[in-house]
């Protein structure tokens, strides 16, 4: 059996270490304050924006929650993100995404301060993270990196391949595993010998969006593989990208779904809203 890499004890660590944190700020009368925003009521964001809540009340921070109409315009989302800028009160700025389609994403991202700007979505924050500059960077894969250092797997100089290049998780992965000074290799839907690629990995994170694509044929002897996937399938069981039965004995290490990447995007926003409020 491979090392599995535990999300949920490791997330539940740095939760503890935030509340331990925050107790303290408390103590020296600052306090830590997240607004969540979501837009219409999409059940899978209605789950995350509740389990948001919940991470919140745990660590100590308080969280404001607005939850808007389907009929929201752009210009009253825009003008309640800048009462938000405004308020010194509110240290993070959440935008539940996806948005409905009347209202551009990318806008309302770039409204919401770069000081308050607590997914790392931002394009100063994107910008910041790919110079090497101190800021917000998005949760998901901060998080891997977190599970990457704290189960003792070394980066340096390691071959790391990134399944993916979305702007959320592919390419701030592929960032940060340049900054930890891994030979990282991005790869996605048009590239052509993925198979190949992937097999020079030691480390491969799977972010492509495709449930149990990764099969054996994909990972190279004693790889370690992060699995960033997240779907259903047809008996509402939850998998990832990688064919974790498949995979698992020729692995040395790899992240379980659930209980894997999953997670740890929490525990990093949470993170990311204790430095926002100490900055
Ligand atoms: N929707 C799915 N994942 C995320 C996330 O990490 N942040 C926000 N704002 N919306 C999401």
């Amino acid at each position: 059996m491979p090392q599995l890499i535990d999300g949920k004890k490791i997330s539940a660590e740095i939760k503890d270490e935030l509340k331990e944190k925050v107790r303290k700020l408390k103590e020296d009368g600052v306090s830590v304050c997240l607004a969540v925003i979501q837009v219409g009521n999409d059940p899978a964001s209605s789950i995350y924006v509740n389990n948001k809540k919940k991470a919140c009340a745990y660590v100590g921070i308080e969280s404001l929650a607005y939850e808007l109409p389907e009929e929201t315009t752009q210009k009253e989302l825009v003008a309640l993100i800048e009462k938000l800028n405004a308020d010194s009160k509110v240290n993070g700025i959440l935008v539940q995404l996806p948005l409905p389609g009347h209202i551009n994403a990318d806008a309302i991202i770039r409204t919401i301060s770069p000081d308050k700007d607590v997914d790392g979505f931002h394009p100063e924050s994107v910008g910041r993270l790919c110079i090497g500059e101190e800021g917000f960077v998005s949760c998901t894969p901060a998080g891997v990196i977190q599970l990457l250092k704290r189960s003792g797997i070394e980066i340096e100089g390691k071959e790391c391949v990134v399944i993916g290049r979305s702007n959320i998780v592919g390419k701030p992965m592929s960032i940060l595993l340049l900054r930890e000074n891994g030979t990282v290799t991005v790869t996605h839907s048009r590239t052509r010998n993925l198979r190949e690629t992937a097999k020079r990995a030691d480390i491969l994170v799977a972010a492509l969006g495709k449930p149990k694509f990764i099969t054996r044929d994909y990972v190279k002897d004693g790889a370690v593989v992060i699995d960033v996937g997240m779907h259903r399938n047809t008996e509402n069981k939850l998998c990832g990208d990688v064919d974790f039965e498949d995979v698992k004995d020729k692995v040395s290490a790899i992240t379980p779904v659930p209980g894997g990447v999953g997670p740890m995007t929490i525990a990093m926003l949470m993170y990311n809203c204790v430095r926002a409020a100490t900055k």
